[in-house]
């Protein structure tokens, strides 16, 4: 696969369109991601964020627009040339999602294996590359079920760079950590960035590890990008849906949800 010129983003979604059944989750999503940057997705739960990853490397195709990737066409590509994409992105989905029935070291060949790496010693050498990257090279022998949360985000983040891709998708990496687990995960996505020229995009709902990681944000509302920019134009963004967003406060159609009859009484003593 040839790579595009520098001036292209390395990866563009372009009028994206995605409905499942009744529900049009994305209305017309366009954003770019340039090379060796990080890119933080924010938005409510619910707004489409997993489903726009989801597209960029095939594994669900839009009702309408195009996801290009490195200057290749993904939303209409064949299954079978996925493969190509999908080696150079590298997926850390939002529940770790590690294969409890093997080991540390298993789970982080697997992505080797399913692409058709054979020579054990590479395996071998790539799997304790990755597990040292992380901090956990003393756990490959370990099950996923002895490790606490934090080191299994470790390990999924491990599997997700074990074939040396250029793009690492974040979905959710630091949900549920305590503050110390969620750093070392951000300061993993920094060393990443610095270290392998990774380009990252980071969905989060986590403000602290967003702007720690960030180098460009965009929030999405109701099927579209409400906001692009960098950290000091979020923070100074005066539209009223990111300024909520930000500060945590439900608008008054989201408060009117919960404004039944008895609710004049929430507040009650
Ligand atoms: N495969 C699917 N089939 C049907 N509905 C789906 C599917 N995937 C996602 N959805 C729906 O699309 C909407 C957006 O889902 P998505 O997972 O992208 O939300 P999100 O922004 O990632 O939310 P969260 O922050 O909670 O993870 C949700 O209403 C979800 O139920
Ligand atoms: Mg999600």
């Amino acid at each position: 696969m040839e790579s595009s010129s520098s001036n292209e983003p390395l990866i563009r979604v372009a009028r994206l369109r995605k409905r499942f059944g009744r529900l049009q989750v994305l209305k017309g999503v366009d954003v770019s991601f340039a090379a060796g940057q990080t890119t933080v997705v924010l938005g409510p739960s619910g707004c489409g964020k997993s489903v726009l990853l989801k597209h960029i490397v095939g594994l669900l195709r839009p009702d309408a627009g195009e996801v290009w990737f490195d200057g290749h066409r993904v939303d209409r590509m064949r299954e079978a040339d996925l493969g190509i994409v999908r080696r150079q992105i590298g997926f850390l989905f939002q529940m770790s999602a590690l294969f409890d029935s093997l080991s540390v070291a298993d789970n982080l060949a697997f992505p080797l294996r399913e692409h058709g790496v054979t020579d054990e010693a590479v395996v071998q050498a790539r799997i304790t590359r990755v597990a040292t990257m992380v901090g956990l090279a003393s756990s490959l022998q370990q099950m996923p079920a002895e490790l606490s949360g934090g080191q299994r985000k470790r390990i999924a983040l491990a599997r997700a760079i074990v074939l040396d891709p250029k793009v690492v998708l974040y979905d959710e990496p630091t949900t549920g950590l305590d503050p110390i687990r969620s750093d070392i995960i951000n300061e993993l996505i920094l060393k990443l960035k610095r270290e392998l020229r990774i380009t990252g995009i980071v969905v989060t709902h986590d403000l602290q590890s967003a702007f720690k990681v960030g180098d460009r944000f965009i929030l999405m509302h109701e099927g579209t990008v409400r906001f692009e920019g960098s950290a000091a134009e979020l923070r100074a963004c005066q539209d009223p849906v990111v300024h909520r967003f930000l500060q945590g406060e439900a608008s008054p159609e989201e408060l009117a949800e919960i404004r039944g009859n008895g609710a004049s009484t929430l507040g009650a003593p």
